[in-house]
Parts: C-alpha cells; structure tokens; sequence
C-alpha cells in the first residue's frame, strides 16, 4: 500500500543529524545540499549547542525540521517546553507520553505538528517484558498511537513493521515517520547495531510510512552525498511507479 499524499517526494527523507556538534551538522547539510530538504534534530546535537542557531539556518534556506526530542514529562513542562518551539512553524516535534502529556503538548503550539513516540524502534519484545509491559509491541504501537490522533497529534513515530496495522486500524489520513531503516540483509541476530525492529526504504513506504528518517546509513557512509541521492533514487522510483 503506497500512500500518495501531497508531499513532494525529496521532502520523504528525513536525515537525521546525529552528530557531535553544530559545525559538523552544517558541514553535513552543506555537502548534502539539494539532495536533502528535511532534516531531523535530536538529543546529541542539543546537548551540544549551537542547535537553535542550526534549526534558524536550516529555516532559512527552506529546510523542513524535525525536533526528536522525545518530551516526557509532567503536562505543564512539556507545554511550555513545546510552546518555545512555536517560533519553527510547521516543525514535526516528538513527545513520548501518557494522554496528558499528549494533550498538554497539542494545545500548547497548534501551528507546530505534534508526532507521538509510540515503541522505539530499538525496543523488541524481551525490552517490553524488561519494563513490565505485558502486551507485544504491536499491540502497545496501535494504542498508543489510536490515543495520539484522538488527542490531535498529526501523527506517529513508528517502525515500518508496525505501518500496515496502523494504517488497517486507523486509516490513511495521519502521519507515519518510520526511523529503523536498514537495509534488510541488516535484520540478523544479533542486530548489526542498536535498532531491532527494521525495514528498508521500500518496505517503509509500502506498508504505509508517509515519511522516512535515515541517520547512519547515510550520516556515517564513507560517501554521505551518494548515500543520499541513492536513497532519494529509491524512493522517486517507488513514488514514480506508483504515479505512473
Ligand atoms: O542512525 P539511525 O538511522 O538508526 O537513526 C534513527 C534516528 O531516528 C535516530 O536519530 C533516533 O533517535 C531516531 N528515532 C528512532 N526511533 C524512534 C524515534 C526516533 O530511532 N522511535
């Protein structure tokens, strides 16, 4: 099931700027140039400054932001955590909490786009058991994601494994932003890295991801330009098709 949505095909991948510093994220975005119109900002880089000054440049040159940082906690700090956002129109933001926190996090920036964490993507079935949630994480992706969207987030951070069920239960008009892109020759055990619950870029797309977020495949590759005008091949022949 491919999703066709207005949104314009280079605007699919999300890259993910892990890197140690605001200087090493310019550099990258820099290199990547056109390639890239979507860029995802998390935990490392604000930990190393210099990152609202990066999301101003990237606004500026008519990038599309993602700010992963996953807010979770009590209802007014995360309201008035989001509400600082405000000034990044139309940024996706990530928040990793209970309806409450949820809600507190909508009302608070309605122009900004409110995705909802539901299981990390680095989490399987024997991390669930580990902090105590009795149910698999299918089942745990689909509520949490069901409570999202009746709350009014715009969407959800969910692993392509759990795509086609949510789009089965809940329908096509929210959003899916899948992290976890492996290539599939990457799912052995044990796992070639942190992330447990995988797809590749077509994968992805067909069980119903409207967008993708890529950070080492194409971060650490010994050619991160070619590494992403490969991904953005794959995915305009996969749109391509489904167009033509
Ligand atoms: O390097 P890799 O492609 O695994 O990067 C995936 C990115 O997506 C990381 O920045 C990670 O923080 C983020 N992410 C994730 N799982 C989620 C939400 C965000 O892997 N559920």
């Amino acid at each position: 099931m491919l999703l066709a949505k207005q949104i314009p095909v280079t605007e699919r991948l999300i890259v993910a700027l892990d890197l140690p510093d605001a200087a090493a994220a310019t550099a990258l975005v820099e290199r990547l140039g056109e390639t890239v119109d979507f860029y995802k900002v998390g935990l490392e880089l604000f930990m190393a400054g210099g990152c609202f000054t990066l999301l101003d440049r990237l606004g500026a040159a008519g990038k599309k932001v993602m700010i992963d940082l996953k807010f979770f906690d009590v209802p007014r700090t995360v309201a008035a955590a989001v509400a600082g956002l405000a000034r990044y129109p139309g940024a996706f933001v990530t928040v990793h909490g209970n309806d409450g926190i949820l809600r507190a996090a909508v009302e608070a920036a309605p122009g900004l786009r409110i995705l909802a964490v539901t299981v990390l993507t680095s989490l399987d079935q024997g991390d669930l058991d580990d902090l105590g949630f009795v149910c698999d994480p299918a089942t745990l992706v689909l509520s949490r994601a069901r409570r999202a969207l009746a709350l009014g987030c715009a969407g959800v951070v969910s692993s392509g494994l759990e795509a086609p069920k949510l789009r089965e239960s809940l329908g096509p008009g929210f959003l899916i932003v899948t992290p976890g892109i492996r290539p599939v020759a990457n799912r052995e055990e044990p796992p070639k890295d942190d992330q447990k619950r995988t797809t590749d870029i077509e994968e992805a797309f067909h069980n119903g991801a409207d967008y993708i977020v890529v950070g080492r495949p194409i971060v650490k590759a010994p050619d991160p330009l070619a590494a992403a005008r490969s991904a953005q091949a794959r995915i305009a022949a996969l749109f391509d098709a489904a167009a033509g």
